[in-house]
Formats: structure tokens, C-alpha cells, sequence
């Protein structure tokens, strides 16, 4: 049995992007047989933005909906608040100590940070927060407490799971190897790149997305949004640099999305009609796991049920790397 962890802050809506690139691969991942898949919202990461408290609450849980809404509801994934499983917080404590501070300067947040302070002419810490500056041991907190043996992440958050390596090797040469297995696997989500409406990643800093469960009109409105070249419909046109081909190949009926395609080189089509065809095959994909949200969300006791169950499974793996922890270090 193969252990497969992940897990995605609770920041601003999802969008078609971490659908497509995270999401999706990962629903794909978990229903191979031979995997226990653990998926947890990590709001302790989140406090480090100072979000309004009750915006973070709504927000975690808008977050544990959309994730069993999009398919991480069976029997072998356990969806969890990094909050509700306190191990994660002993057992970051105890790493605390086999981390060096200088992998901790390395990290690519802080030292972003760093490098804009130094810009500025500031003092190289101003706004650093020891949450901050410590981020990556709660990372390896928590892809060590379920002793994953499988981490997907994007390119973006390598470096963090490189970092989480440190930690076990450190305590395997102070207390022994067997306690703490490193992560073998990180498999990169397979997804790829989707662009956003101005061509650029489609990412929340960027405000250029669209959401997984905004309404369908507002979707429309979006993709109408999309920013395109001024061909002609009779015009030919490349698939492989279009936003609005890109979206259909990732959420559309793939006989569609192949007709466009042919449409593009032949000058057969324009692209009001392509957004208007993509914002039909965004609706027929989406609207059954809208649907889901939406119901979720109005069923509170439903979705603490299944956050109950996720978290008492997590609670006991993480409980268990913590008495194994404790024990080899002589608390
Ligand atoms: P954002 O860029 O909107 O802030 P996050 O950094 O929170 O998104 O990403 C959450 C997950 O979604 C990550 O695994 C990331 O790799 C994936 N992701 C984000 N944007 C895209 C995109 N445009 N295409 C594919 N995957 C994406
Ligand atoms: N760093 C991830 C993000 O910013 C979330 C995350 C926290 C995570 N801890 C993790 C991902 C452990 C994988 C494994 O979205």
C-alpha cells in the first residue's frame, strides 16, 4: 500500500487551473488501487497571511467541499484540517530540532523576501515572521506525521519537499533510520500550465482566473474575457498557442475540442463561436460537481461527518509517528 499526501491552502477560490493541473491528477492518483491518500487543507500554513478569522473558517471549508466535491470522497482518501490533527504541531516541534537554520535561509519564500528588503533598502528581515521563516519544517511535519511515501506537488513547491527530506535523514543519523521513512516518489501533477484570461498562468495573483464553481453565466462572462489575436473567422489559426483551445482540451468533450482544432488550420471558425462552445462544455463538465459544492455546503452535518472520519484516520497515523518520535528522542 502505497501512501499518497498532499495538501492546498485555504486561499480565495478555486479556479479551472488548480482543477486541471492539481486537483484533477490527484483524484486520478487515488483511485489507482494500492494507494491511501491522505488530502488536507492546511490553514495553520494559511494564518501566516493574517486572513480575517472567520474569512479563514468559511474559506477551510469551502476548500474541504470543493475537494470531496471533485471526487476525493471514497473510502480510501482521507480529507483532514492540518489544524485538527495537533500531532502535526507536536511533531513540528520536535523536527524543530533536527533542522538546521541555514536549509531553513535557503527556502525560496524567505529568501524572496529577503532579496526584496535588500531591494528596498530595508532591513532584510522587516515582515518576516518566524511562520514564515519556518514554513518548511511544518511542511515536512506534515508529509512526515503519515510517513507518506508518495508527495505530488507542482514544480513551484519542490523545493519544500526536498527540504522535508532533510529533516528525517537528520533524525534517522541522531535516533535511527525506521522511525521517520523519507518520501521516495514526488510525482509532478501532470496536469501542465493553464493559461488564465490575459495569457498569462491563470492564477489568483494575477486575478486573470476563472472559478471551478462560479455560476455558469459568470463563467460565460469570463471566457468572453479571454484574450485572443484579431483573426478573422475565415482567417486559419494556431490551436497549440490558443487559450480557448487549451480550456476545451482540458474541459471539453474531446471529439469537440478535435473539431475546433480542425476548424483552426482549415479558417472555419471565429472565436466568439469557440467561447460560446467553451463556455457550453464548461457547464456540462462542471455542473454535476457544482452541484456537489453546492449541496455539501448546505449540509453542514454531511460534511463534518466526512471531515470527522478523515481526521480521526489522520489523527491516528500522525499520533502514532509522534509516539514512535517521542520515544527514539527519550521523551
Ligand atoms: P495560484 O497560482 O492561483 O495561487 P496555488 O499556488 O494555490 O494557485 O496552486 C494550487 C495548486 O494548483 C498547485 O498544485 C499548483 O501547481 C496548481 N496550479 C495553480 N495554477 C495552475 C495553472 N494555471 N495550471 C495548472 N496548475 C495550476
Ligand atoms: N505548500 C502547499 C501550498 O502552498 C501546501 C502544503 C503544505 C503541502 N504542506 C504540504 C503540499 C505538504 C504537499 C505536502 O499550497
Amino acid at each position: 500500500m502505497t501512501t499518497t499526501l498532499t495538501g492546498i491552502q485555504p486561499t480565495g477560490e478555486l479556479h479551472l487551473g488548480n482543477y486541471a493541473g492539481a486537483i484533477r491528477p490527484l483524484v486520478r492518483l487515488a483511485a489507482r488501487p494500492g494507494r491511501d491518500t491522505y488530502v488536507f487543507v492546511a490553514d495553520l500554513h494559511a494564518l501566516n497571511g493574517r486572513p480575517e478569522p472567520g474569512v479563514l473558517r468559511d474559506r477551510t471549508r469551502r476548500m474541504v467541499a470543493a475537494l470531496l466535491a471533485c471526487g476525493l470522497d471514497h473510502d480510501r482518501v482521507h480529507v483532514y484540517r492540518q489544524s485538527r490533527v495537533p500531532a502535526v504541531a507536536q511533531i513540528t516541534a520536535l523536527l524543530a530540532n533536527v533542522t538546521s537554520k541555514g536549509t531553513l535561509n535557503r527556502a525560496h519564500a524567505y529568501k524572496a523576501l529577503v532579496a526584496a528588503n535588500a531591494a528596498a533598502g530595508r532591513d532584510p528581515d522587516h515582515g518576516v515572521n518566524m511562520g514564515l521563516f519556518s514554513y518548511p519544517v511544518l511542511m515536512a511535519a506534515d508529509i512526515l506525521a503519515m510517513r507518506a511515501g508518495e508527495v505530488p506537488v507542482g514544480a513551484d513547491q519542490a523545493q519544500h519537499r526536498e527540504i522535508a527530506v532533510e529533516p528525517a535523514r537528520a533524525f534517522a543519523r541522531a535516533y535511527g533510520p525506521g522511525v521517520l521513512p523519507e518520501p521516495q516518489a514526488i510525482v509532478p501533477p501532470a496536469g501542465g500550465v493553464l493559461r488564465g484570461l490575459d495569457g498569462r498562468k491563470m492564477s489568483k495573483s494575477y486575478d486573470n482566473t476563472i472559478p471551478l464553481f462560479a455560476a455558469p453565466e459568470r463563467q460565460a462572462a469570463l471566457v468572453r474575457r479571454v484574450v485572443t489575436d484579431s483573426r478573422r473567422p475565415e482567417e486559419p489559426k494556431d490551436p497549440d498557442t490558443c487559450t480557448l483551445v487549451a480550456l476545451l482540451d482540458a474541459f471539453g468533450d474531446p471529439a469537440a475540442a478535435r473539431e475546433v482544432r480542425d476548424r483552426y488550420r482549415t479558417g472555419g471558425i471565429g472565436y466568439g463561436d469557440v467561447k460560446a462552445l467553451l463556455a457550453g462544455q464548461l457547464h456540462a463538465t462542471l455542473a454535476p460537481m457544482r452541484d456537489r459544492h453546492e449541496a455539501l455546503l448546505a449540509d453542514p452535518a454531511r460534511l463534518d461527518a466526512a471531515l470527522e472520519a478523515g481526521e480521526r484516520r489522520a489523527g491516528e497515523r500522525a499520533g502514532e509517528t509522534l509516539r514512535r518520535m517521542a520515544c527514539a528522542m527519550g521523551l
